[in-house]
């Protein structure tokens, strides 16, 4: 098992910003029709929290928390349930304590210095962000070179189009991003349309 923990063998990890909670377990098994079977819970909105907590319900469903910038929201989200927790920067504070829990950590990175420290860490995955903003695929395999030991999940402008092109390559365990299940569509009930988003993602990377 990798640190990211719960993530591993989840090639598309949705990133999501839910105003009702009421909408988490529905929206869990919207992404489940569509073959995804886990999600980030951005803590962008008052009630993230409970949404975890209620995603955390559904069976065989993977929830994280996302957005995580200091201890007091790691601990409220492990609490809640939360198997993982993502950052869009790296704390050592929040990887220790997060491991300590025994729960998956995806810290984001941007550079080869973070990336040392990510490895000194002990971590063997680490988030890209923002990853379109920072050359996409060409900078994570520039990375790579250098810390092959490393994986790389990108996050930030990821698309139905690149997240394949991201996946098929080795240092690429997993992309995230929102593109199949937009704030609006959440907030909409538009599940069918989360379903069929989720479903051509899964198709277009060529995994179950
Ligand atoms: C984020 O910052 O919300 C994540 O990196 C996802 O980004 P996206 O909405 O561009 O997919």
């Amino acid at each position: 098992m990798t640190t990211a923990g719960a993530l591993d063998g989840h090639r598309i990890v949705p990133v999501v910003v839910i105003d009702d909670p009421a909408r988490a377990a529905d929206l869990a098994h919207a992404l489940a029709a569509g073959g995804i079977h886990c999600a980030e819970i951005t803590l962008r909105t008052s009630n993230a929290v409970e949404a975890i907590r209620a995603m955390a319900e559904v069976p065989g469903f993977v929830v994280g928390a996302g957005t995580v910038v200091n201890l007091e929201q790691a601990s409220a989200v492990l609490d809640a349930g939360a198997q993982f927790i993502v950052s869009p920067g790296f704390s050592a504070a929040i990887v220790d304590a997060t491991r300590t829990r025994g729960a998956g950590v995806l810290p984001g990175i941007a550079t080869g210095t973070e990336a040392m420290t990510a490895l000194q860490a002990g971590l063997d995955v680490v988030k890209f962000f923002p990853a379109d903003r920072l050359g996409g695929l060409a900078t994570i395999r520039a990375l790579a070179a250098p810390f092959p030991q490393l994986g790389f999940v990108p996050s930030g402008g990821v698309t139905a189009l690149s997240a394949p092109e991201y996946l098929a390559d080795p240092a690429v365990p997993a992309v995230s991003g929102s593109w199949m299940v937009g704030r609006d569509l959440i907030t909409a009930g538009d599940f069918e349309t989360i379903t069929r988003l989720s479903r051509d993602a899964v198709a277009a990377i060529g995994a179950p």
